[in-house]
């Protein structure tokens, strides 16, 4: 099973302002189908409990800081996003959240298929089930 991962991304340092960038099968390691945002988070909120069956996703903080936490149903870590050229990767079948949003941040987030009602798993204890069965 493939582990959640921090992925550096290039960074070209400017006084004229610094640059960023990620390529699909390359720093991301899917194909992207999707792309969205989520923005004007009130500070200290949290979201996105959730885990996905077949869904990977690649998530940055293009500005400000939250916490990704992910959850094998076994073990829980934590990963804080707070600079715009760290990527955190996180496999299908891993139940995360994002919490304590900053004031003013922008999370990006990266995903390998398209936006799928069926593909979210929103229960926890259901998680925990399909998990201890192999099923995800
Ligand atoms: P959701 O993924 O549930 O956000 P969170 O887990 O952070 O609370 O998405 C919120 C709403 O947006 C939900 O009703 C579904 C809709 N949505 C789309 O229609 N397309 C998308 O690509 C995403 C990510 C969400």
């Amino acid at each position: 099973m493939m582990q959640p991962q921090i992925i550096e991304l290039p960074k070209f340092t400017d006084p004229r302002g610094n640059l960023s960038f990620v390529e699909q099968l390359n720093h991301i390691p899917f194909e992207i189908k999707r792309t969205y945002w989520i923005y004007d988070v009130p500070g200290g909120e949290s979201r996105g409990g959730h885990a996905f069956r077949k869904n990977e996703e690649f998530i940055v903080a293009l500005s400000g800081a939250f916490d990704v936490i992910v959850d094998d149903g076994t073990e829980k870590k934590k990963y804080t996003l707070n600079r715009s050229y760290y990527g955190l990767y996180v496999p299908a079948g891993l139940w995360r959240e994002i919490e304590n949003f900053s004031t003013n941040s922008l999370a990006l987030e990266f995903g390998s298929e398209h936006y799928i009602k069926e593909d979210y798993i929103r229960d926890y204890e259901q998680f925990k089930t399909l998990k201890s069965n192999g099923e995800i």
